[in-house]
């Protein structure tokens, strides 16, 4: 065997390929240090779902010789400083995987999954048997930002799809799953307070028909809808428990309600809250709506932090998603109620209303011990400066402005991490090649670009199976970006070593797109 034939996604950072290999099979034990019994019966659960093998547990004790174990260690050492990193030695006795945290460990158990082969074979007691060639593995992520957004305001997915994505993700090693849980289409969060967000504001009567027509239509423009009514939302017990979920495979969630526009969902189940009163319908069209929150009403900010003591009481994220994209300040020219608001707080003109907004909502997140992240259409010489901003599109000079101030940037390339595009126009190398961090910046401003996520827009993804086309294996090619040294990362071994990932994605039961249709050319 070649290191060639050793097929992990993303590559590691350091990879050596030893003589000879190990044999798992029913003999095999795990033996776990108590502080990370919880990760061993995740390795359990793996292997014997996986691979239909039933291994036991023990504790791990320092004077234990005997052979066919896999060891799991919690240790602290100069080369285990990278809490996410991890050492995995695969000998012809023993596996033996190391970290400082269970993190850690859990990212080990994610590649010696992907070394063990498919095919089963039967040693001659006809015990099943795999055999998993001897390597050693010194493995730490590029990035400490490695994401993936879903939209379910404009399609509702609901829990099973989420904690299938969950556990994609945390295969793949990510570690931030960004939740876009409110837009002009759909509220998708119960509120206690505000029963009729859910009541109201999670059902719609269909969807806008003919992409084309629906991304170029203006709001006057009256085009049919299909009529497919898109409804539903997570109460907050369901939130729990997919944090929960969540948390078990070492992802954060953070949650994101966007404002002040993006909010016809908001409006149409609470109308005085816009500059006009209404009334309005939960949108069943795309693109950007004139009808915003109205800053100027006295009800705004007290609605909007008592919506958010209960995003923070089920969230633990420190950070949290305020959206600020695509605001246009139409409404608020023509509102008396904004106009006087602009007066009473000297701000000139309605152009400082989204920043004072802004600023104001992140300061009180702030009392709670929580930051801001807000998509760069707001970025401003005057954001509060524990803000920190999403790259998606335009003005990237604002951007490095901000990296420039010591601020941290997560980036969402849309041409490139935007996963919603035809693969005609997105094709999977210009995914895979785009890399975070601008050529021109300065070295010492690295650190600021905290890593990249991979956002999935779902205006027309209506079901899980078209959200696998869009997703695998564009994902894929996200995960190696975000944790892969850069000069170790090339196109071709990544399709190659694609050939043998994207067979075990069955076992998630994902429907991936043949080969033909993913590298299909512009
Ligand atoms: C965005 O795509 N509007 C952030
Ligand atoms: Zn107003």
């Amino acid at each position: 065997m070649t290191l060639k034939e050793i097929n992990i996604i993303p590559e590691p950072a350091n990879i050596s390929l030893k003589e000879g290999a190990f044999f798992l099979n029913e003999q095999t034990q795990i033996l776990t240090d108590v502080k990370v019994k919880e990760t061993a019966e995740q390795l359990k659960q793996i292997l014997s779902s996986v691979l239909g093998l039933n291994i036991p547990i023990e504790e791990y004790k320092q004077t234990n010789e005997s052979k066919n174990l896999i060891i799991l260690k919690r240790i602290y050492s100069e080369k285990h400083l990278n809490h996410e990193g991890y050492t995995l030695i695969v000998s012809q006795d023993r596996i033996e995987i190391m970290a400082s945290t269970s993190k850690g460990l859990f990212y080990g158990i994610q590649t010696l999954r992907q070394l063990i082969p498919q095919d089963k074979v039967k040693n001659e007691n006809l015990n099943l048997e795999f055999f998993i060639p001897c390597v050693v593995v010194e493995d730490y992520p590029r990035f400490q930002w490695r994401g993936f957004m879903l939209d379910e305001s404009r399609h509702f997915f609901g829990k099973k799809v989420v904690k299938y994505i969950l556990d994609l993700m945390a295969f793949l090693k990510f570690n931030t799953f960004h939740w876009h849980l409110t837009d002009d289409q759909g509220w998708r969060v119960e509120i206690n307070k505000y029963p009729l967000l859910t009541e109201i504001g999670s059902k719609r009567e269909g969807t806008i028909t003919a992409r084309q027509k629906a991304l170029l239509c203006s709001e006057k423009q009256k085009i049919p809808i299909d009529g497919i009514p898109v409804t539903g939302y997570y109460t907050q017990n369901e939130l729990k428990e997919i944090i929960s979920y969540a948390a078990e495979r070492h992802i954060s969630i953070i949650p994101e309600i966007d404002i002040p526009g993006h909010t016809t969902a908001i409006l149409a189940s609470y109308p005085h809250l816009s500059c006009t009163g209404g009334s309005f319908d939960v949108s069943t069209r795309f693109r950007v709506h004139k009808d915003v929150l109205c800053i100027g009403n006295s009800e705004i900010f007290e609605f909007l932090e008592n919506i958010l003591d209960e995003i923070i009481h089920l969230f633990p994220s420190q950070i949290i998603h305020i959206g600020g994209d695509e605001v246009p300040t139409k409404r608020w020219k023509d509102c008396p109620k904004c106009q006087a608001f602009i007066q009473t707080k000297g701000l000139n003109n309605v152009m400082n209303l989204q920043p004072h907004f802004t600023n104001r909502i992140g300061k009180y997140l702030a009392s709670k011990d929580r930051r801001i992240i807000v998509w760069n259409d707001i970025l401003n010489d005057d954001l509060i400066s524990n803000a920190m901003c999403q790259y998606w599109l335009n003005n990237f000079n604002l951007v490095l402005v901000h990296v420039q101030k010591g601020r941290e940037v997560v980036m969402s390339e849309m041409n490139a991490l935007y996963l919603n595009y035809p693969y005609k126009l997105i094709p999977l190398h210009q995914t895979y090649s785009y890399d975070p961090i601008p050529s021109d910046l300065e070295e010492k401003f690295h650190k600021n670009i905290l890593g990249l996520e991979a956002c999935l827009w779902t205006e027309f993804v209506s079901t899980k199976e078209i959200l696998d086309w869009y997703t695998f294996p564009r994902l894929i090619a996200v995960s190696e970006t975000g944790w892969t040294p850069k000069k170790k990362r090339n196109f071709d071994s990544f399709l190659k070593r694609l050939d043998n990932f994207l067979p075990l994605l069955k076992a998630f039961d994902v429907r991936y797109p043949s080969k033909e249709e993913f590298l299909q050319k512009q």
